[in-house]
């Protein structure tokens, strides 16, 4: 077995070389799994916000299809002041409650980490300069940002995972400042990925453009009280998502900074710019699977699948190949 300096990673979950096999832009609004009604959630719903939720059916048949050893999601609602965490429990089971919408979501979450990996991020994070931390307590309560993007993409849960937290450096400090963390951290990510042998997802939980109404309907999802927050925002929105939709990556990192200062748009807390730069902030044109509101804000969900580019561009340089012969 090659040594990759990672004394505790389970030989059998080694292949030659890791790869990111796909990216998915995941928003977590509670409503989302509220309107679905698993068998987790506690509070039941009619339904409600289906665009979003058939979006997500669709992400769903493609990750079963790629067979991932580990879906990897950075979450703003694990946010921490210090450093940048990882979940790094085995098994870890509980209840977790959303403090804003505790009448949507109450979830009895379980879920297998893959240990190894988060321990590879830390080493590799901290090689790169960054402050990085295991969360090692076996009974840590889960955010439900966490929960919802994972639940949303496998509600089998028969995936391991890497829970990542949110450094709070967008609120505190400039955003070069914050934002060159997160290019770092997704550079540490990457590395780890590569060096364990894993063929990972990796899940950015952020919402787009984040202001939203105040006050909820009698009933959360009576749907004919759900509306974008303002036309400028949804503006905002459509403008952002057809940068990815064309793979207009430079661009993107460039509107970025004004967007969130505008919209108070929640890829703030770096998840997005995380993913992006996890994966080499990549050409490849986004699928854009759906978009909705939840309250007003602004949600999509993106796929980049880096692995079928990948084939693709193999196929095309081995058909230019034979046409040369
Ligand atoms: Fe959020």
């Amino acid at each position: 077995m090659v040594d990759r300096g990672f004394a505790n990673v389970d030989p059998k979950s080694v292949s030659p070389q890791g790869e990111i096999l796909a990216g998915f832009l995941a928003p977590h609004p509670p409503h989302l799994v509220y309107g679905e009604n698993p068998p987790q959630n506690k509070p039941r719903s009619k339904g409600g916000w289906e665009p979003l939720r058939w979006a997500y059916e669709k992400c769903r048949e493609k990750i079963k299809a790629l067979e991932p050893d580990v879906i990897l999601v950075h979450s703003p609602h694990w946010q921490t002041i210090v450093g940048h965490h990882f979940l790094a429990v085995p098994q870890l089971k509980g209840l977790s409650v959303d403090p804003i919408f505790p009448h949507l979501f109450q979830y009895n979450f379980e879920m297998n980490v893959d240990v190894p990996l988060a321990e590879a991020c830390i080493q590799e994070a901290t090689d790169l300069g960054l402050t990085a931390k295991k969360m090692d307590h076996p009974n840590f309560r889960v955010d439900y940002g966490t929960i919802v993007s994972l639940h949303m993409l496998n509600p089998d849960w028969d995936i391991p995972v890497v829970g990542i937290s949110a450094n709070n450096s967008p609120y505190y400090y400039s955003h070069d400042f914050a934002q060159d963390q997160m290019i770092k951290l997704g550079e540490a990510t990457r590395r780890a990925i590569e060096k364990t042998g894993r063929r990972a997802i990796v899940v950015a939980s952020n919402t787009l453009s984040h202001l939203h109404f105040d006050r909820e309907p009698d009933i959360p999802e009576d749907m004919s009280q759900e509306a974008v927050y303002s036309f400028d925002q949804y503006q905002w929105d459509m403008r952002v998502i057809d940068l990815m939709r064309q793979g207009k990556v430079d661009e993107l990192m460039e509107v970025l900074p004004e967007f969130m200062e505008k919209t108070f748009a929640e890829v703030r807390a770096g998840s997005l710019v995380w993913m992006l730069s996890a994966m080499g902030f990549p050409k490849t044109p986004a699928s854009i699977h759906g978009y909705g509101t939840v309250i007003g804000t602004g949600n999509v969900v993106a796929e980049w699948d880096l692995i079928g580019a990948k084939n693709n561009m193999d196929l095309t340089t081995q058909e230019t190949a034979v046409c040369q012969k």
